[in-house]
This record gives C-alpha cells, sequence and structure tokens, in this order.
C-alpha cells in the first residue's frame, strides 16, 4: 500500500519523482512508469476546465477527479490538492474538506498552498490522520496579491520568511514540502534545514525530488511556465490523429466494411 511514510524516510536519498494528473488514464500511465507521488493538482483549472487561474476550481472539481486519479493507481501516493478557499477561513470547513478527499474519494494525503495560515490546521489535520504536504514559495492561489505568477523569496528577507514558514510546517507534521518558483539556493537551504523532503518545481536541482504539470511533460498545454520541460508531443499526435479522422469521415473512408455490421433480418424492413 503506498503511503507517505515512505516519502518521509526518503529524504537526502534517491530523487522523489511526483506528476499531476487528473483523470483514469492519465493516472494509468504516470503510475505505471513509477511515479513516487500523484499530485491532484489544482492545475486543473488551467490545465482541463480552462481557466487562466486556479482560483475557480471548486472541491467537488478536485473530489471528482481524486477519486478517477485514485481508481487508476496502485503504486503511487495519491495527493488531492486543496482549492483555493477550502481552508484557511475556517478551520472546521477545512477539515471537512480534507477529509472529504481521504473519506470519500480515497487519497493518501493533502496538499495546502501554505503560509502562516496553515500552521494550526496542517497540525490539526496531522492530529486527525489527514497527512500534509505544505507548499511554498510561488502559491499560485495568491497570484492577486503577488501580482503575477512570479520567482518568489528573491531577497532575504522572503527567503528568511519562507524557511521559517518551512520550518513552521514541518514542526506541524507535515510530511513534505512543495518548493515553487523560488531560487536554487533557497530551496538548497530550506532543504538542508528540514528532515521531511522537498519536492521542487523551478527551484533548481537540489530539492529532495521534483514536481510538472504532467501536460508540460508530454507537451499538451498550450503554454507552459519557463521552468517546465517538455518531454514528448502529445498535442501534435493528437492534431494528426484528429485531422485524420475528419480527413476520412469526409472522404468516406471511415466506418469501413470492419467497423459495420449488416444483419439479415434487419434486411426486409421497408
Ligand atoms: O496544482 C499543481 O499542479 C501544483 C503543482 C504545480 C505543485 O500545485
Amino acid at each position: 500500500m503506498p503511503s507517505v511514510r515512505s516519502v518521509r524516510r526518503r529524504a537526502g536519498e534517491e530523487p522523489i519523482t511526483m506528476l499531476t494528473a487528473y483523470d483514469a488514464p492519465t493516472a494509468r500511465v504516470v503510475d505505471d512508469a513509477g511515479v513516487d507521488l500523484i499530485l491532484v493538482g489544482d492545475s486543473l483549472g488551467n490545465a482541463k476546465l480552462g481557466y487562466e487561474t486556479t482560483l475557480p476550481v471548486t472541491v467537488d472539481e478536485v473530489a471528482s477527479a481524486t477519486g478517477a486519479v485514485v481508481r487508476a493507481t496502485d503504486d503511487a501516493v495519491v495527493v488531492a490538492d486543496m482549492p483555493f478557499l477550502s481552508y484557511g477561513a475556517d478551520e472546521s470547513d477545512g477539515v471537512e474538506a480534507c477529509g472529504r478527499m481521504l473519506k470519500e474519494e480515497g487519497a493518501d494525503a493533502v496538499k495546502l498552498e501554505s503560509g502562516p495560515h496553515t500552521v494550526d490546521l496542517t497540525d490539526r489535520l496531522t492530529d486527525l490522520g489527514i497527512p500534509v504536504m505544505a507548499h511554498l514559495g510561488l502559491t499560485p492561489q495568491h497570484v492577486n496579491q503577488l501580482g503575477g505568477f512570479h520567482r518568489q523569496g528573491t531577497d532575504r528577507d522572503a527567503a528568511e520568511r519562507i524557511l521559517e514558514l518551512a520550518r513552521d510546517h514541518e514542526d506541524a507534521g507535515a510530511f513534505g514540502l512543495v518548493l515553487e518558483h523560488v531560487p536554487a539556493n533557497l530551496a538548497e537551504a530550506v532543504t538542508d534545514a528540514l528532515e521531511i523532503p522537498t519536492i521542487g518545481i523551478g527551484a533548481g536541482p537540489e530539492t529532495d525530488g521534483q514536481v510538472l504539470v504532467v501536460d508540460d511533460v508530454i507537451g499538451l498545454s498550450e503554454r507552459s511556465p519557463p521552468f517546465a520541460e517538455q518531454f514528448g508531443d502529445v498535442r501534435s499526435e493528437m492534431e494528426r490523429a484528429v485531422g485524420d479522422y475528419v480527413e476520412a469521415v469526409e472522404s468516406g473512408d471511415f466506418p469501413a466494411d470492419e467497423h459495420s455490421h449488416v444483419e439479415e433480418d434487419v434486411h426486409d424492413l421497408y
């Protein structure tokens, strides 16, 4: 059974792999490839639902995607990413929304975009048996406050705040920490300061693991952040296949005999 304990134990050992997935077929591919953690990211909003930001994503949408991913996953630890305002405002609402991901959808853990407002909640969720992955640096749910999806922790004060919050979340019981779009030397300092594993995205090579959005990796995203790497070109292959289908229908080549059947009994119907 996948467990967050196995992830915790690996801090400082071989690199941890994490990718997003939002549906069963993708989760199956990601799991079969041996990825350690699957994040049902609220990046679902940009990657799949056509939003410009993650802010409109709902708990129901993440729950539905989490259930699909869990049903297709045998080995990876599945982490449900809690959407904007589903936590942090009212503790019992936050506990209920996070608990739903484990209780109803079968997730192994939740991820919270973290800040001072999530330290006590991380403690409470951990006490209740809900493993929490923290997330610092660029937290896209703060896009309106940050004025864009910019690199974070770029001056000494900001870097110290991130380091302090990382320690606070480790003390509160987080089992891992995502560090997004921060300088590599800050990510290295945070990684050295913590016992729990750090998973970087746009945070350089010195974190304990790496995470990317799967659509960026396979080449399906319309736009990708500068720190992502495309390892395939699924969009071109989809365009080719869909174009060939349209051509085949328009030319009458599809459906062919092997796609149809004829019933003798139906011959004299009119
Ligand atoms: O929603 C997401 O996909 C994320 C990752 C980019 C870490 O939070």
